[in-house]
């Protein structure tokens, strides 16, 4: 869940950015941002927890893994993994994959506290280094896709992947936030700018480099998206906002969680006798 920093209000923080510079922008900014969102936000995030967003539900209350023991998981973005590390404190296969070698090593500092080790494997979620047909559930509550241009190439992956009959459970922002400034205050309840602008957010070091983009799509692309990629919908889930979650993270609050949904969970499974054409 990363809080957009800078001014998104139009302008030179909205331009096309290619999927390879995305890919660099992210490892790059989660690489040198590792520590401070660590620092920021572990109290919540926990070390073996899977929490689906800043509304506060685990996926003990939500229950859309629906993993047992021995089940095979792939979490897609980890962070520090403390997704993966509780499926594995209940005996689940899990293991993940991050972009940012600093994150993996937050996962195994947390590794080390808890005692639970996940394994870990540095790389790009639209190349996965695994082979197909291997997971029952690839899971991700806000890793890589919002980072990412060609989420088509990350989906087409995520199906490669799971074997017949697996589901791929996906938490993002939900695309509403889109029209709406990132402010967990009042100014973030008027929509000022197209959901239907698909021109990432973006910005630019002092070398002029691309150091951070964030894609927009919207809830019909999301759809399009999984079912491109040869996997059946299942389910998507909008979470309202947890009773009594005092919480702030970036732009969401208890304020905007009345009114507006904050994360989007798309649930999907590859069907089992699915051959690609
Ligand atoms: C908001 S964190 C999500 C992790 C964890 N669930 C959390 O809330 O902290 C986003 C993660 O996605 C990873 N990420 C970004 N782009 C990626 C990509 N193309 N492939 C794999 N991981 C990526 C980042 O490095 C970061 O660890």
């Amino acid at each position: 869940m990363a809080a957009v920093t800078g001014s998104i209000e139009g302008g030179p923080g909205r331009f096309p950015v290619d999927a390879s510079t995305s890919v660099r922008a992210a490892q790059r900014w989660w690489d040198a941002d590792a520590d401070a969102y660590q620092h920021e936000h572990e109290s919540l995030l926990g070390s073996a927890r899977w929490l689906w967003g800043p509304e506060g539900w685990d996926d003990d209350d939500l229950d859309l893994l629906r993993v047992q023991a021995g089940s095979r998981v792939l979490e897609l973005g980890c962070g520090a993994a403390a997704g993966a590390r509780w499926l594995r404190a209940r005996g689940v296969r899990a293991v993940g994959l991050d972009v940012s070698a600093r994150m993996l090593q937050h996962s195994r500092r947390l590794d080390d506290d808890t005692g639970t080790v996940v394994p870990v494997v540095q790389g790009h979620a639209g190349q996965l280094p695994f082979r197909s047909d291997t997971f029952d559930v690839v899971a991700t509550a806000y890793g890589a896709l919002p980072f990412v241009a060609d989420a088509g190439s990350v989906l087409a992956e995520v199906e490669r992947v799971l074997a017949r009959g697996g589901r791929a459970v996906l938490g993002i922002s939900h695309p509403i936030r889109w029209a709406f400034a990132d402010d967990p205050g009042e100014a973030g309840l008027t929509a000022i700018r197209p959901y239907f602008d698909r021109t990432p957010y973006a910005e630019v070091d002092d070398r002029g480099e691309v150091s951070y983009v964030e894609h927009h799509r919207t809830v019909g692309d999301w759809v399009d998206l999984v079912v491109g990629a040869g996997l059946v919908l299942d389910r998507l889930v909008e979470p309202p906002w947890k009773p009594d979650n005092p919480d702030i993270w970036g732009g969401w609050s208890p304020l905007r969680g009345e009114l507006i949904p904050g994360t989007l969970i798309v649930s999907a499974h590859k069907p089992p006798g699915y051959t690609p054409g």
